[in-house]
This record gives structure tokens, C-alpha cells and sequence, in this order.
């Protein structure tokens, strides 16, 4: 498979395929002239590791399942057409279906810039669960930063509502050391007490307890992922996300979830953009086009 896909989509000094874990294939994006590395699995289009000068930005459950229809824990999953519980699988079935690779390029003028095209297309799987024709193409560049461009066309006859998120899993150094700033004055849905809607009065959102919050309609871009103890913080910048998803399990949440454990759940918070509170909704042969932008700067440069 990854002799296949090298074939077809290597680009010599800056992208290959491996076979990564359970076997699955794995993009390798490398940019030397960053100093960056980014790890995608077609498998839900998945990024699993991206490194900068400063380090490892992502985190990754070792309890992690790849494969078999299971979703990946940690990276950043691609949650479509449907955030959390519904009418079908918790957070939809992209992060957990094959998508296809269907360019590669490098883009010699400064800033270089590594770039892949991921899609997933309707198929009897997906009408199964969700009866509408669809292509989707999630498309990342590599330089200094890593951006995100993420197309939802209705390719029916019919108009759909969708949901989508890019639910990142940032490591920590620990997560009483990190903060997202940006928020203050944001209505959320605080979904660990049953969906109360409240205003963030902190600029700084620490997290010391289980947090699971959908904020809506946020303003402020970029937001800010501060940690006490890196070197550098990052910039979450998005256009066509409205909401922002704060979520950490905590303890005993942790504990309960087999491919997670609770000596994991210090070592991330998730910062995920999303189209969540007021779903898309995309008539026939309409796009739809999200970018999310994550930007590591030095602290004291802030
Ligand atoms: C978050 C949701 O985005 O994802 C939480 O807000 C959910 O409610 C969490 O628990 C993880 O979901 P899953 O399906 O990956 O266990």
C-alpha cells in the first residue's frame, strides 16, 4: 500500500509513505527548510505527530486503536457530518473510514511549503448511516505553521445539514501549566452540566476539573494556547469555524476509556475549532470551506 501511494504520490526529500501503526499507511510531510514534520494517516485523515523547532505540538494517546473502524485517540480527528451524539456515531464516521490521497505538491518559493490532499467521497458505507452524496477534501500545508483548508461539497440533488470539527489534541507539558486565552465573554454550552448555557468570565481558561465546553459564535482569532512551561505558544487562527471546543476528561473520565487511561489525561487539551452550535447547512452543488491555522510563535514574542 505505501509502495503504492509512494509511487504515485512521493515527492523526493519531502513526502513519503509508510506503513504506520496496525500496519496502516502513513504520510510523511517533511520540510527542511522549517525544521517541520507532520504525520498524516489516510485513515480518517488523521494527523498524528507534527514537530517544529519547538518540538512535538501533538499529542497521542499509547493506548491508541488504529484501524477497524475505530477512531484514533489523540492527533486531530476530523469530526463530520456530525459533532458528538445524534442520530448516528458519536462525532460521525470521517474520523473512522479510509479517505483517499489525491494530490501531493511542494511549493518551491518561500515560505516552502509541503501540502497533501486527503478526500472522502459518499459510498454505500456512508449512505448507510447518512443519506446524502458528498465530497469532502481536507487539504494540509507544511511551512513554519501547519494550515488547513477543509471542502464539504453537496454533491445531490438535496440540501444537508451538517456539523464539523477539527478536534486537536495538543500536548501539554501539563495541563495545569496551559491555558486558552481568547474566550472571555463567549456564551458556552457547558456539556458536563447537561448542556447549561453560560459566559466565560476568565481571560485565561484553565482547566482543573473535567471541561467540556462547546463556546459559540467567538469572535476573537486567533486564540491562544499558552503553556506555562514551553518555549513557544500557538496561535489557533480559523475562518468559517465559529465555535471552539474546550475538552479535557479529567480523572475519572480517563480512567474509563481503554484507549486513553488516567495517567494520560495531564498531557493534553484539546482546542478544537468547529461548526457545531448552528449546523451548515449546504444546498445542492454548494461548497463549503473551513481553514484552520496553527502557528507556533515564542512566548515572549506574544
Ligand atoms: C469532545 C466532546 O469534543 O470529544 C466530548 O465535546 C467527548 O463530549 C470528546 O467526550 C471525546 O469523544 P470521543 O467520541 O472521541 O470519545
Amino acid at each position: 500500500m505505501a509502495e503504492t501511494l509512494n509511487k504515485k504520490h512521493g515527492v523526493e526529500g519531502y513526502i513519503h509513505f509508510e506503513s504506520g501503526e496496525s500496519g496502516l499507511p502513513k504520510a510523511v510531510l517533511t520540510n527542511p527548510s522549517a525544521g517541520a514534520k507532520l504525520e498524516v494517516y489516510p485513515y480518517g485523515a488523521h494527523i498524528s505527530s507534527w514537530t517544529t523547532k519547538y518540538g512535538e505540538h501533538i499529542f497521542m494517546s499509547k493506548k491508541a486503536l488504529f484501524g477497524n473502524g475505530k477512531a484514533i485517540r489523540g492527533g486531530i480527528p476530523v469530526i463530520f457530518p456530525q459533532f458528538g451524539s445524534g442520530k448516528i456515531q458519536n462525532h460521525g464516521f470521517a474520523r473512522n473510514t479510509d479517505w483517499e490521497v489525491v494530490g501531493t505538491r511542494v511549493s518551491k518559493t518561500e515560505p516552502i511549503t509541503v501540502s497533501i490532499d486527503l478526500q472522502l467521497k459518499d459510498s454505500k458505507f456512508t449512505l448507510d448511516i447518512w443519506p446524502h452524496p458528498f465530497e469532502t477534501t481536507l487539504t494540509i500545508h507544511l511551512s513554519t505553521k501547519v494550515d488547513i483548508e477543509w471542502r464539504v461539497k453537496n454533491t445531490g440533488d438535496n440540501t444537508f445539514d451538517f456539523q464539523a470539527a477539527l478536534h486537536t489534541y495538543f500536548t501539554v507539558s501539563d495541563i495545569k501549566n496551559a491555558s486558552a486565552v481568547g474566550l472571555k465573554g463567549v456564551t458556552y454550552i457547558d456539556k458536563v452540566k447537561g448542556g447549561e448555557r453560560k459566559e466565560e468570565e476568565r481571560p485565561a481558561v484553565v482547566i482543573s476539573e473535567e471541561v467540556d465546553r462547546v463556546y459559540l459564535d467567538v469572535n476573537q482569532n486567533p486564540i491562544l494556547l499558552v503553556d506555562k512551561e514551553r518555549e513557544n505558544s500557538l496561535k489557533l487562527h480559523r475562518t468559517g469555524f465559529r465555535d471552539v471546543v474546550v475538552w479535557n476528561p479529567w480523572t475519572e473520565k480517563a480512567r474509563g476509556m481503554a484507549d486513553l487511561g488516567e495517567e494520560a489525561f495531564p498531557k493534553f487539551m484539546c482546542v478544537e475549532v468547529g461548526e457545531i452550535g448552528t449546523p451548515v447547512t449546504l444546498p445542492a452543488g454548494q461548497e463549503w470551506l473551513g481553514k484552520h491555522s496553527i502557528e507556533p510563535s515564542l512566548q515572549s514574542s506574544l
